[in-house]
């Protein structure tokens, strides 16, 4: 297994490309379901995870090509309904083909993705939401097996999620889009990825209207056709990158990116004493000091992501002063932290809340990724310890960063891949 040995206490200086981002292209290469046409994605990120949705469509009977950054996906027919436990379980993200299944071949059996290093994560809201479109849900041998009730489509409801989840609004966006009649989604998650969605979906024909709102109105229509579409920018990909500037010191600037994405993230890094400067699509941040200690609560969007949280947390272990971390998405959501303990980090965890305070240095040490972002945070303590750290199991960081070393490495980082 391949792990990140990184020497400590390098500023970083440079510019960087951001790449696509990862909870953008998942949803939209599973939209390539809704349609027999070809789909032609542009900006998708080598993740591990891209990958593994690319092989979970070719099971399902997708013609899949990749040259790159950009897909061509060609669902003429499909040979499968089902989303089988043995990728379910490396991605959950895999649930995001059973709306786009559902609508348009009438079924599907999609594994149930069970627990996960971040807590329990259940999947109620996507099916009391599917529900509503007039599907018919049973669990059978740890299989979700959905069918169409009646032999027409799926029929436009009035659906109130019980919270914002943003792969359930997406499931039930692509599955309205081929329903009989209207379909009003009220609680949506607001998430850009959510718009990013909307817009491949209608540039394939759909009628999205309100996505980015928490009020998503879809007249759904008898057929979808082929479009080509840009993945947006990742912002959590350019959060990571600008916090490990702003714990490590240095000038740097993120190009390729979105900034009007990314308004609580840049508050919270001006709030730790960062110089930061927008355009359109790049980010500039300089820091030649001590970070200040930064206080967050992570909220659905626009407030502050959870996928930075972890990273937030690292930078907040060598800060000025003490930080409180709520975390209001995830039950479980810190086990960063136990590691960051192991390279000296001062860290109390008191329920959702975690009180960092601020030290000097943290000391090198090997330590262990627990899930994707907490790899990151893993990462960026390494970047500020003093000596060497190793970061094991990085199948983690693979799965939502692409090549993360060698970008790091551009920067100026001491940081290298071991096999
Ligand atoms: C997505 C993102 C993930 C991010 C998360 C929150 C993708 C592929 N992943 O995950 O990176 O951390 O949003 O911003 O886009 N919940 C339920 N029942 C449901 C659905 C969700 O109880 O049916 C709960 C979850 O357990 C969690 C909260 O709602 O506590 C939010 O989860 P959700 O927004 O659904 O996260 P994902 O869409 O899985």
């Amino acid at each position: 297994m391949d792990k990140l040995r990184i020497e400590g206490g390098h500023r970083l200086s440079g510019n960087l490309r951001v790449a696509g981002a990862k909870n953008a292209a998942l949803p939209i290469m599973a939209a390539a379901l809704l349609t027999s046409e070809e789909l032609r994605l542009d900006n998708v990120a080598r993740l591990a995870d891209t990958a593994t949705m690319g092989r979970l469509l070719a099971g399902l009977g997708v013609a899949v090509e990749r040259d790159g950054q950009s897909y061509a996906l060609r669902a003429a027919r499909l040979g499968s309904v089902e989303a089988p436990y043995d990728l379910v379980k490396t991605m959950r993200a895999a649930i995001l083909v059973l709306g786009p299944l559902l609508a348009r071949e009438g079924s599907a059996r999609v594994s149930l993705p069970g627990g996960c290093a971040i807590g329990a994560r259940p999947v109620d809201q996507h099916l009391k939401g599917l529900q509503a479109l007039g599907a018919e849900l049973t669990i059978e041998q740890g299989y979700i097996v959905a069918r169409r009730s009646g032999a027409g489509r799926l029929r436009g409801a009035r659906i109130v999620t019980d919270m914002v989840t943003v792969t359930g609004t997406e499931n039930l966006m692509m599955a309205a889009t081929l329903a009989d009649g209207e379909t009003i989604i009220e609680n949506a998650a607001r998430e850009p990825e959510v718009a990013d969605l909307a817009a491949c979906l209608n540039a394939m024909g759909a009628r999205v209207r309100g996505a980015g709102t928490d009020r998503i109105v879809i007249e759904g229509v008898e057929r979808l056709h082929g479009a080509t579409h840009r993945i947006m920018p990742d912002r959590i990909e350019t959060a990571t990158f600008l916090v490990a500037a702003a714990a490590a010191g240095g000038d740097i600037t993120l190009e390729g990116t979105a900034p009007d994405t990314l308004d609580a993230v840049l508050d919270k890094l001006r709030e730790a004493g960062a110089r930061i400067e927008t355009a359109a699509d790049t980010i500039r941040l300089r820091m030649d000091q001590r970070p200040r200690a930064v206080s967050l609560r992570t909220e659905p969007y626009p407030a502050f992501p959870t996928d930075a949280q972890a990273q937030f947390l690292a930078l907040n272990c060598i800060a000025d002063g003490v930080a409180r971390i709520t975390e209001n998405i995830f039950e479980n959501r810190f086990m960063h932290v136990l590691e960051l303990q192991r390279l000296g980090a001062s860290i109390d965890i008191d329920g959702h809340t975690a009180i960092v305070r601020g030290i000097d240095h943290l000391s090198g040490a090997t330590v262990m990724a627990t899930d994707l972002r907490a790899s990151a945070s893993l990462v960026i303590a390494g970047l500020v310890a003093r000596g060497q750290t190793t970061v094991e199991r990085t199948y983690h960081l693979d799965r939502g960063y692409e090549e993360m070393e060698r970008r790091l490495a551009s920067l100026g980082a001491r940081i290298e891949r071991v096999r």
